[in-house]
């Protein structure tokens, strides 16, 4: 009898799929990533990301205790402060609205989610850039590596249990690890984005965090033709100290991940960004696809290639949806 081998069989109904299911996606695994806003009475939609907002300070404890009630494992949070200058200085005061925010939820949540901060300049720069700029124009690496060592201490001091370098700035990672480690905080850990790209798929962020950005960021983050590359920048920063690595965006660079999986002998992140959102949230609203099925595939298969975390907007929503399953 022909055909002999028939895989179909432990497709056949839902109970011996279930068995047989080689992934799960679990509230815990989900990080919620949040902005707040400074100098706002009220939340303010980001057209360009449907249901998501820059929070005031008071709606963004009120989201992230509905996303830790919803069973999220973290939430990643943004500043956006009201005035910028050339060095960023928002992100070292104590005051700016991002070590603000973390104080607020550290009081409320304790240790009840894993609270991290985006530690980068970008949003807190009048030119948009992740680190400083020499006379010229060009980013001043390390000068810029002072800047994030004080700024991982100020997240630290704030109440992050983790802290994530998002600027792809070299020696980064060791920077911070030292700056921690010389100030009481050798027990905060670091979220490297070790692979991070430069991408089309960030342009919603910018209207996120009002970027001031003119020009790229291809000068720093890495050119999406490349994959060693990625492997590279995460052996770098796991012998600097990083207690998690990251690749981002994730749907394109799902290679990158399983590569990066591979040789990681640390928990390894993935960071569905706001463009892979946009699009699935675009779609959806067109009646073009089921937005949850096509969500938790998405997630799904984050998981599937090699990721312990994954950083989405619709962390909290899929929680829910999740909860109760294994
Ligand atoms: C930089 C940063 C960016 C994102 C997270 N951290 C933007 C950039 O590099 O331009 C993008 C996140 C997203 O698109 O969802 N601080």
């Amino acid at each position: 009898m022909y055909p002999s081998h028939r895989p179909r069989r432990l497709r056949r109904n839902p109970a011996v799929r279930r068995l047989v299911s080689e992934t799960s996606v679990q509230p815990r695994h989900l990080v919620l990533p949040m902005f707040v806003r400074e100098g706002i009475d009220e939340p303010a939609p980001i057209p360009s990301m449907p249901g998501v907002v820059q929070h005031t300070r008071d709606s963004l404890r009120a989201a992230a205790a509905e996303a830790v009630e919803a069973g999220v494992g973290g939430l990643m949070l943004f500043g956006v402060p009201a005035e910028r200058d050339a060095t960023g200085s928002g992100a070292v005061d104590p005051d700016g609205v991002l070590n603000a925010a973390l104080r607020d939820l550290s009081a409320d949540l304790g240790d009840d989610a894993v609270l991290m901060a985006d530690l980068c300049l970008d949003e807190f720069t009048d030119h948009g850039h992740c680190g400083v700029l020499r006379p010229d124009g060009t980013v001043d690496n390390d000068r810029t590596l002072q800047l994030y060592g004080e700024m991982g201490v100020v997240q630290a001091q704030s109440g992050a249990h983790v802290v994530g370098p998002s600027g792809m700035m070299d020696g980064q990672v060791g920077v911070i690890r030292e700056s921690l480690d010389a100030t009481g905080f050798a027990d905060t850990a670091i979220l490297a984005y070790s692979a991070k790209y430069a991408s089309a798929f960030y342009g919603p962020f910018r209207d996120a965090v009002d970027s001031q950005l003119q020009g790229d960021r291809k000068t720093y983050q890495q050119d999406p033709a490349n994959g060693r590359e990625a492997l590279r920048e995460a052996d770098l920063d796991l012998a600097e100290g990083a207690d998690m690595v990251m690749v981002k965006p994730i749907m394109s660079y799902l290679d990158v991940l399983r590569d990066v999986a591979g040789v990681a002998d640390v928990p390894v992140a993935g960071y569905q960004v706001s463009g892979e959102y946009a699009m699935i949230e675009a779609a959806a609203a067109n009646g073009w696809l089921d937005r949850e099925r096509t969500v938790l595939e998405s997630l799904t298969s984050i998981r599937r290639a090699g990721a312990d975390v994954i950083l989405t907007y619709w962390a909290a929503e899929a929680a829910r949806w999740l909860r109760g399953g294994d």
